[in-house]
């Protein structure tokens, strides 16, 4: 993008002020700053002109059925038979979502290289790649690995599986692809400067990973291996189970688009999005839209209604992610501590919030794909998120399930 064609769009978007150091910027940083503003996705605007409804008024919520862990219990064998089927049969992918920023755990790099040992290293994606070995011995098979990064830690998540030797897998089954950045602005809803020659950018939310894979040129390849379903998971939960057979035969056996791991509710008012039937549609509902009436609702059992939490593992049919794929999903807005230019020229992150970030959220496909089973897995054995370095899905808390779980640290 030249400058007069920078100008003239900044102009007609009311955000010149990105251009306020452009004179003062050497010919690299100019082509630095110029590239970026091509690059803007300028979707925040839909954002900021219809900001999405949270508060739940006027909608039909009702409680969705789903297989609690009796019932998986009782048909193990006959989902567990199906599931290893579909991986040996290459119809299983895994997508690892780590283009988040960790924020909380407030670490620099890949919230994935952390390490969470304690005689001797143990780092977050090792564990979790643990796990898919297993699943890989068992089935005989090795389920392809697609790994979610963002501008912000691409090169050091790369360079780190590398180094680490791809942590035992075959190099040719591991992809990388990097998902999209979001401007973020300030609360007059200009785009904050990071630096003289760059806006501040952030990635844009894990619900646009779909699209990434396929802008990266991915879902061919997918399509090539014969790939029908793809397993979702955070980077934060160090219990995931990876490609697990006994959901993945659950799902497929079910016939939905969709499967999700839940965990049962710790308690009524748990900080967790739930599944539910909303206006009829499977969604998933965050804890601050569920009225305490909801919260605290029982099913004939005796249960708590909107048991289901969801733990950002899904089970996703590929030809209906791409049937819906180019439809529009609400983006959020989320107040953060933005990295911006103070006065005296250099970059810094505020103490308190100081603007705004727009992210797109993998909870929100749920109600596109049209169905979903809940499948109920055990809390301690398949949920320790790291999130904070202590107190509450925390360092300290992964490590006490991972040693509950029999994991040497
Ligand atoms: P979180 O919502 O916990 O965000 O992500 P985060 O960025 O890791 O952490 P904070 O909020 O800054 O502390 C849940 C999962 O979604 C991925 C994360 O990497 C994690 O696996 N994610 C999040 C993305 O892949 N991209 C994003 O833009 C945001």
């Amino acid at each position: 993008m030249t400058f007069e064609q920078a100008k003239k769009l900044l102009e007609e978007k009311g955000q010149a002020q990105l251009l306020r150091f452009y004179d003062e910027l050497d010919e690299t940083q100019r082509k630095t700053l110029l590239d970026a503003i091509g690059n803007i996705s300028w979707d925040f605007e839909t954002a900021l002109a219809n900001p999405v409804d949270l508060s739940g008024k006027g909608r039909d919520i009702q409680p969705i059925d789903g297989l609690s862990l009796e019932q998986v219990a009782e048909r193990k064998a006959e989902f567990e038979s199906v599931g290893v089927k579909a991986i040996q049969d290459g119809k299983v992918a895994a997508v690892l979502l780590a283009g988040g920023m960790g924020t909380r755990l407030g670490v620099d790099g890949p919230k994935g290289a952390y390490d969470i040992g304690v005689t001797k290293p143990l780092y977050i994606f090792e564990q979790q790649m643990r796990n898919l070995a297993e699943v890989n011995e068992k089935c005989g098979a090795i389920v392809p690995l697609y790994i979610m990064t963002s501008d912000k830690n691409h090169a050091q998540t790369v360079a780190f599986w590398q180094e680490h030797n791809y942590f035992g897998y075959p190099e040719t089954e591991v992809k990388f692809f990097k998902q999209d950045m979001a401007p973020a602005v300030d609360y007059n809803d200009k785009i904050i400067l990071e630096r003289k020659d760059l806006p501040a950018l952030s990635p844009n939310g894990n619900g646009g990973w779909f699209v990434s894979l396929m802008n990266a040129g991915l879902t061919e390849d997918l399509k090539k291996r014969g790939v029908e379903w793809l397993n979702i998971y955070a980077v934060d939960n160090v219990l995931q189970r990876i490609a697990d057979p006994v959901f993945v035969g659950a799902t497929i056996v079910s016939g939905v688009n969709c499967g999700a791991k839940v965990v049962g509710k710790a308690e009524p008012r748990e900080k967790v999005g739930v599944l539910c039937l909303d206006d009829g549609q499977p969604n998933i509902i965050e804890y601050y839209e569920l009225t305490d009436e909801m919260a605290n609702q029982k099913d004939a059992n005796g249960n708590l209604a909107y048991r289901y939490g969801v733990i950002l593992n899904y089970l996703f049919r590929m030809s209906k992610l791409e049937e819906i794929a180019r439809q529009r999903i609400p983006i959020h807005i989320v107040e953060k501590k933005i990295e911006c230019l103070c006065e005296d020229g250099e970059t810094r992150k505020p103490d308190k919030e100081n603007g705004k970030k727009f992210e797109t959220l993998v909870v929100d496909l749920i109600k596109p794909m049209g169905s979903v089973l809940p499948f109920e897995v055990e809390r301690e054995k398949e949920f320790a998120p790291i999130k904070n370095k202590t107190g509450v899905d925390s360092v300290e808390s992964a490590r006490e399930l991972l040693k509950k779980n029999g994991v040497e640290l």
